[in-house]
């Protein structure tokens, strides 16, 4: 018989109830066990909706509800010591993006996890989408790419707002937020770049009192001969998502759950679409970390491989603040 493993969701905002709890519901392999949040009102909704234990004390639910593993939804800056508390517990964890805030938290995370023995899976649902697995096995087919141009926008009212507009609190704006996608997509299919020059800005509401960039542009080389482009936003709409890469015999356009091979005079070779696009991807992720705790899966978004990402970002933001170029290999602790 299959015994589901049980689930305590942390952080009971945004993406706990527009997407984990609702994917927890349509998991095989996983239930609700317990919630906890900060906020003793949130708490209270969401475990009578649930009819399951509700917690504002972290420690206490890990003693209490004794979970398989934690699910954690929480502002950048309280990452870090739930994920050591969860370690300390014994207590696997699959962890919203990002996975640290700086590469200096993300190496002692590791250490921490690695340590401990617990799996800890960050939440990069791109991973775990079938058409992007299979855009990379056409990467071939374009041969050796000299240039790649990737591009995330959509235009939130007030990129100011909450722990969001602070840099200190979600360990920069939207390149580290929702700019995280795009990094984890060049990192997986092209690797760490060897250079990065990068522009931000928090000018989209003046007068606003806020200090993590709204946008952001990363122009990026690597020393095999390839270069591009990142332009993220959350202020400048349209809705948009795209990472393109081109070689001698065409381009590989990624977009939102499709994926086109087109000829280098930009005629569509080939598509992938999803239809429809995303149809559970929190469930999709939830289950293969039961998979990953029972030895049936691999992990394909642990801690290792998201060293590179704080990496590239702490370089990113070094050369916002100093005009210059940095190279991100020197950002891995
Ligand atoms: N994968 C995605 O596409 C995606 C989309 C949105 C958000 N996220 C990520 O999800 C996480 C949460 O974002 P959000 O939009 O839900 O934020 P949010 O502000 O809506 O919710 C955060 C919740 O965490 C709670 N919280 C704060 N400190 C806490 C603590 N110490 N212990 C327990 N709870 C605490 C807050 O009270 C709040 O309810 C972030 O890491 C964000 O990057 C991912």
């Amino acid at each position: 018989m299959n015994v589901r493993k049980r689930a305590a969701m942390v952080g009971l905002g945004h993406q706990a109830t527009s997407d984990h709890l609702p994917g927890l519901a349509q998991c095989h392999l996983a239930e609700l066990a317990a919630v906890c949040d900060v906020d003793a009102g949130r708490v209270d909704a969401v475990a009578d909706a649930h009819r399951v234990p509700g917690f504002t004390d972290l420690e206490q639910l890990l003693e209490e509800a004794r979970p398989d593993f934690v699910i954690v939804a929480v502002p950048h800056h309280v990452g870090q010591p739930i994920v050591s508390a969860c370690a300390e517990a014994g207590v696997h964890v699959m962890k919203e993006k990002p996975f640290a805030t700086d590469p200096h938290e993300a190496a002692e995370l590791a250490a921490l996890c690695d340590k401990a023995g617990i799996e800890l899976m960050v939440t990069v649902q791109r991973r775990f989408h079938p058409v992007y697995p299979a855009a990379l096995a056409l990467l071939d087919r374009i041969g050796t790419p000299y240039l790649v141009e990737g591009r995330y926008t959509f235009h939130r009212p007030d990129p100011a707002a909450g722990w969001r507009g602070r840099a200190k609190l979600a360990g920069g704006g939207c390149l580290a937020d929702m700019g995280y996608h795009l990094i984890d997509l060049l990192i997986w299919y092209l690797g760490l770049p060897d250079h990065i020059l990068a522009d931000t800005s928090t000018a989209a509401v003046p007068g606003a009192e806020y200090d993590a960039e709204d946008t952001a542009l990363v122009h990026l080389a690597y020393d095999r001969g390839l270069y591009g482009s990142l332009l993220v936003s959350r202020s400048a709409g349209p809705k948009t998502e795209r990472l393109a890469i081109t070689g001698p015999h065409g381009t590989l356009a990624v977009e939102r759950g499709t994926a086109r091979l087109l000829d280098p005079g930009g005629q569509v070779i080939e598509s992938l679409l999803r239809e429809p696009a995303w149809p559970c991807p929190p469930a999709v992720q939830i289950d293969r970390f039961c998979r990953v705790l029972d030895g049936t899966a691999p992990n394909p978004s642990g801690p290792a491989e998201h060293l590179p990402h704080t990496a590239f970002l702490a370089a990113a933001y070094a050369s916002a603040a100093t005009n210059r170029p940095a190279d991100p290999k020197e950002f891995l602790a």
